[in-house]
């Protein structure tokens, strides 16, 4: 049999709303001491979504620098990971097809659960790529988080997309066997149909995180995967920074390491600082990680990253990647710190008003103010269908 080429991230690009809240505002407006927000659970903002943003139009416009580098030709197919859907039917995707001019000759899916989507999206992508090596997939992470105001989860709310382009022989990262997997049935976080927020037993939450470390974890050692010292960084689902401080202290104990502070930040620093600033993302945030570490980290050319995806209710997947030499060439930090830099700093008020916006559901025309400054915008509903547009 002939030898399976490499296969993984080619390219990877990111891109969030038009609003930001800092952790700042928040915290002077509810009374909370703000050292709480930036060092017990490491958030300093949030990006907030303007009425004509949503997943589509974020995660158009982090696939169009994707598309613009690569052309369309080789993407046969749009896998399209999100846990804040806009319809129930129809996958977010195909929006994202016919804006950024995809040919009808192209497969298009939505996937769910949970944060985990994203990973599923990698996955299956890699999968498609092995049985045809000629072919290209477009993973595309985009998801709002949105818990209750007031509630404890309103801080760890964020906003963002990610896409991926996964193919043969790729420039970032190369995707490595085995994975390691664990599900269990457990209610930690959802959101029912009829919901607009998320409900969540917060501190449950972290538990059922820090057992699915273990579990993928220790399924991953159990099939042949690399040892603890092989690793070079740790990029970890991060619902908000502090996660992936106790997600790696959770690992270490568990491999019986002795929990030295400057090795857990030596592990993970560099993944935190984009989740620090946009918030939690679902299936993005993790790849918001990575995009932060290959931005920002020393030459990494190389060096294994170990993956721990984790998506609530729960399903978490344990990988490794390897980082392709030369990978700083297909990089791109001027744009991540771009898009971060310049959303608009939101008062509370304005804040409440934007986390209350809703449609009425009556089948109207409701045509959405020009906000965003994003390439793509929800140009208003209509007879029960989203229109989007170009800016
Ligand atoms: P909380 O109960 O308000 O906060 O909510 P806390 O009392 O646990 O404090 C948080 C940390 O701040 C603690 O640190 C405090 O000590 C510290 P720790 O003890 O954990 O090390 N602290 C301070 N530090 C400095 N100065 C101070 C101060 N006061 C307190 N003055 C919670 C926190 C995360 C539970 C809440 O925000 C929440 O419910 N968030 C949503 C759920 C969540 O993010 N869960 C994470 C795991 S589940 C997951 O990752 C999946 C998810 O992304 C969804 C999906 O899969 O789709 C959520």
């Amino acid at each position: 049999m002939a030898a399976r080429p490499a296969v993984g991230i080619h390219d990877l690009s990111a891109a969030t709303t038009h609003h930001v809240l800092t952790h700042a505002t928040l915290a002077a407006t509810n009374g909370t001491d703000v050292a709480k927000y930036h060092r017990g659970i490491g958030l300093r903002a949030m990006s907030v979504p303007a009425p004509d943003e949503d997943i589509v139009t974020m995660a158009a416009a982090a696939a169009a620098p994707v598309v613009a580098r690569h052309g369309t030709d080789r993407i046969r197919t749009i896998v399209f990971a999100t846990e804040s859907s806009v319809d129930q039917a129809k996958a977010a995707g195909i929006h994202v097809h016919s804006l950024l001019g995809f040919p009808s000759a192209t497969r298009v899916v939505e996937l769910k659960q949970a944060c985990y989507g994203g990973t599923a999206g990698l996955q299956f992508a890699v999968g498609l790529v092995h049985r045809d090596p000629s072919q290209q997939v477009l993973v595309i992470a985009s998801d709002v988080s949105k818990y209750a105001l007031g509630e404890p989860g309103e801080a760890t709310q964020g906003a963002a997309a990610v896409a991926m382009l996964v193919g043969a022989d790729p420039a970032l990262v190369r995707v490595e066997d085995p994975s390691g997997m664990f599900t269990a049935d457990v209610m930690d976080f959802w959101r029912p149909n009829y919901r607009t927020t998320a409900l969540v037993d917060g501190h449950e939450s972290i538990s059922a995180y820090l057992q699915a470390v273990e579990g993928s974890w220790k399924d991953y050692t159990e099939r042949g995967g690399r040892a603890l010292d092989e690793f070079g960084a740790f990029c970890y689902h991060q619902p908000f920074p502090r996660m992936a401080d106790k997600a790696h202290r959770h690992l270490l104990n568990y491999c019986g390491r002795d929990v030295d502070d400057a090795l857990v930040a030596g592990a993970i620093g560099h993944t935190t600082g984009y989740n620090a600033e946009i918030g939690n993302s679902y299936t993005a945030s993790m790849y918001l990680g990575l995009a932060a570490l290959l931005d920002t980290a020393d030459d990494l050319s190389g060096r294994t990253i170990g993956f721990l995806s984790y998506g609530s209710g729960s399903v978490a997947e344990f990988f490794a990647g390897t980082v392709v030499p030369g990978y700083r060439e297909h990089t791109r930090p001027d744009q991540h710190r771009a898009a971060i830099d310049r959303r608009q700093e939101v008062d509370y008020d304005t804040y409440r008003e934007l986390h209350e916006h809703a449609f009425p559901v009556d089948g109207g025309d409701y045509p959405v103010p020009a906000v965003t400054t994003g390439p793509y915008r929800l140009a208003g509903l209509s007879g029960h269908k989203r229109v989007y547009e170009p800016r």
